[in-house]
């Protein structure tokens, strides 16, 4: 039987180093990087395999076991990937359906990570390509679909496992930030064109915009103490926020998907 078709669209493959680093540390502490072989597939890679060589870098820090997948969907950058390939790093022509290459066949995926792919697409096109990738995870595997900007500054992205969208994540560079809503441009496609009111995503980057005012005099002391106390007034106020005040240090912040999903 002939090989299907990759499921998507060839689409800009703009990309720079490094720029996927804050999405990453939120990856390397997934529980399921701790399986025996962990696979971890990077999708849309883009014009480079830059991010997923630095991804497969990372992911041995945590697990040394770890096979790292790229997928590309354009064959030209597939065919410029290849020569990267060693034993714990594989590039695959494909889309949402993940196919997995005869040297994987034994593994199941634990993690995709899916950065700047869907921002191309169509909104009515999220939903059906999430379902597609969801249906190759492990038992305990996630998917993390998100957005960044250029240089990986501010960053948004959703993790889903196997049945459901579990949470939003936003991250934030600390110093210089003005208003934490600037990430409303990064928002993932599902989310971007549903920061108007009446949305519930507006009203969470409201509160969160209200808060950072709020604590303006603690930027006396550092950004992360205002951003901490930001999320920890934002809990107060009701919103499911991860409690996680060494991330909040970070510029990073999860809340429930619930209580911003459209
Ligand atoms: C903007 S680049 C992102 C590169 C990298 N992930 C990053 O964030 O820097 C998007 C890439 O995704 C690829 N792409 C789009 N749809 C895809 C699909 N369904 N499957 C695999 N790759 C896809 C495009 O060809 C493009 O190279």
């Amino acid at each position: 039987m002939g090989k299907q078709r990759p499921v998507g669209e060839i689409t800009r493959g703009t990309t720079n180093p490094n720029r996927l680093r804050r999405v990453d540390r939120y990856i390397l502490n997934q529980p399921t990087l701790k399986r025996p072989t962990p696979l971890v597939v990077d999708l849309g890679f883009g014009a480079n395999p830059t991010t997923t060589l630095e991804l497969l870098d990372r992911v041995l820090g945590v697990n040394p076991n770890a096979q790292v997948l790229g997928i590309e969907i354009d064959p030209e950058r597939i065919a410029r990937a290849k020569p990267f390939e060693k034993d714990n790093l594989h590039f695959e022509l494909g889309g949402f359906e993940i196919p997995i290459p005869a040297i994987l066949q034994t593994h199941e995926v634990n993690l995709v990570r899916a950065m700047n792919v869907l921002r191309q697409y169509d909104e009515s096109e999220v939903l059906s390509a999430w379902k597609l990738m969801q249906q190759r995870l492990s038992p305990d595997g996630i998917i993390v679909e998100g957005t960044c900007d250029e240089i990986g500054r501010l960053a948004a992205w959703v993790t889903l496992d196997r049945q459901r969208v579990i949470s939003l994540t936003l991250s934030f560079r600390l110093l210089g930030l003005v208003k934490p809503s600037k990430v409303a441009e990064r928002l993932p496609k599902v989310l971007i064109h549903k920061n108007t009111s009446g949305n519930r995503i507006f009203d969470f980057l409201n509160h969160l915009d209200n808060a950072w005012a709020n604590h303006s005099p603690l930027a006396v002391f550092s950004p992360k103490q205002r951003f901490a106390a930001s999320a920890t007034e934002l809990i107060a106020k009701g919103w499911p926020v991860t409690k996680e005040p060494k991330r909040w240090q970070l510029g990073e912040l999860t809340v429930d998907w619930d209580a911003v999903k459209p």
